[in-house]
């Protein structure tokens, strides 16, 4: 199994070589570990399925492929090629459906493995890492780091957040901040509690700069 997982990780540098929209490999390699670390402290979860999933988690991600479909055949062709029990490999895809897909579709199926690894994913949303790709992120949408005029909103529909206005300190509001809450694992909510209340601070911090006091 060893042999697999280190196979896989050969495969997934080499897709994301050169990515820069947030997804590059090093953001694989802290899901990796993020995922490990919170299976250990949970006691819980199939070890081999977990790291499968978090390595390949971001493979069918939209933003990498063309369309969804090409996607999915990308993760499909390579998971089917390595001869697991296909209860197997449905388990891992599963696991990457309920993280890689946002909205409705997967919310159900929840596996101990897929709520560890959305763990996992999610923990690296937020925090410095979290700051560091927000406005990453944001710089190469060309959104402003903030605009005052916009109306702070916790609450909108996907069109709205697709179209909308916002700025990276907006994305705080619409999402980061709201991570902690989400988390499935005890363990997760754990680490979450720092890395939040690092971003409570950052935006304290932030605002206190912003309007030119010391
Ligand atoms: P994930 O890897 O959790 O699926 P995304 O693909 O949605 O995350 O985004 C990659 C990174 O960019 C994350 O750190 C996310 O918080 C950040 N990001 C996503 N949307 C925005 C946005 N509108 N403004 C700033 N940062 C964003
Ligand atoms: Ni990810």
């Amino acid at each position: 199994m060893n042999e697999i997982i280190k196979k896989t990780e050969e495969f997934v540098r080499g897709v994301l070589e050169n990515e820069a929209t947030g997804h590059d490999w090093y953001h694989i390699e802290r899901v990796w570990k993020n995922a490990l670390l919170i299976q250990q402290k949970e006691g819980a979860g199939n070890l081999f399925v977990i790291e499968m999933a978090a390595l390949l988690h971001d493979i069918p991600d939209e933003k990498l492929n063309t369309s969804e479909e090409a996607g999915r055949r990308k993760l499909n062709e390579y998971i089917n090629s390595l001869g697991l029990p296909s209860a197997v490999v449905s388990h891992i895809v599963d696991c990457i459906e309920s993280v890689s897909f946002k909205g409705g579709r997967a919310t159900n199926l929840k596996s101990i493995e897929a709520k560890i690894v959305q763990d996992a994913d999610r923990l690296d949303a937020i925090g410095a890492i979290g700051v560091a790709r927000t406005f990453a992120f944001g710089g190469k949408k060309g959104q402003p780091l903030y605009d005052p005029e916009i109306e702070v909103r916790t609450q909108m529909t996907n069109e709205e957040y697709r179209t909308g206005k916002s700025s990276s300190v907006h994305h705080f509001y619409e999402k980061l901040l709201k991570l902690k809450d989400l988390m499935n694992t005890d363990a997760a909510r754990q680490i979450a509690e720092q890395r939040h209340e690092f971003m409570d601070d950052f935006l304290k911090q932030f605002y206190r700069e912003w309007n030119g006091q010391a």
